[in-house]
């Protein structure tokens, strides 16, 4: 079974009571749950990991080229400022997905520009909790390369 790593990063565990103009009601807990569910479907053996520290997110991203199969990741503000995960990022070779719940393109400037997304295969923001749904049924295609 592919081993699947969905990395979260900094405020994501406040989810439920942060911001819900942007991020609704789920919490972090439901994401997983959901996200459990949707790797079953497609046979893969979820990891699911939150942490609010990069050093934290780039060691764990560092591990998936050695034991997973493919990595999602929504870095949080980390993804508007950190190079750091980026460089990480850049040097794990398996197919990568980064996610928002929001739309970033639609919030403040500073959101707009994603460093992160730049050695990602694709980007899927917008669509709240579902969005980690459509990621891993993504990533079902990109490791079984199916068109
Ligand atoms: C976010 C968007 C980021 O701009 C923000 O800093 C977050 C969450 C999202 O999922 O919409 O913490 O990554």
């Amino acid at each position: 079974m592919n081993n699947i790593l969905i990395i979260n990063g900094p405020n994501l565990n406040l989810l439920g009571n942060r911001e819900k103009d942007f991020y609704g009601d789920t919490t972090l807990e439901r994401i997983k749950s959901i996200c459990e569910e949707q790797c079953k479907k497609n046979d893969f053996e979820c990891h699911f990991f939150q942490s609010n520290h990069e050093g934290e997110m780039i060691e764990k991203i560092h591990l998936a080229n050695k034991n997973y199969e493919g990595l999602i990741i929504n870095p949080a503000a980390y993804t508007h400022t950190s190079i750091a995960i980026l460089d990480a990022l850049r040097a794990t070779s398996k197919p990568k997905i980064e996610v928002h719940l929001s739309n970033i393109y639609a919030r403040e400037d500073y959101r707009r520009k994603s460093i992160t997304s730049e050695a990602v295969n694709g980007v899927i923001c917008g669509f709240g909790e579902n969005g980690y749904v459509l990621a891993i049924d993504a990533m079902n295609k990109l490791i079984y390369n199916k068109k």
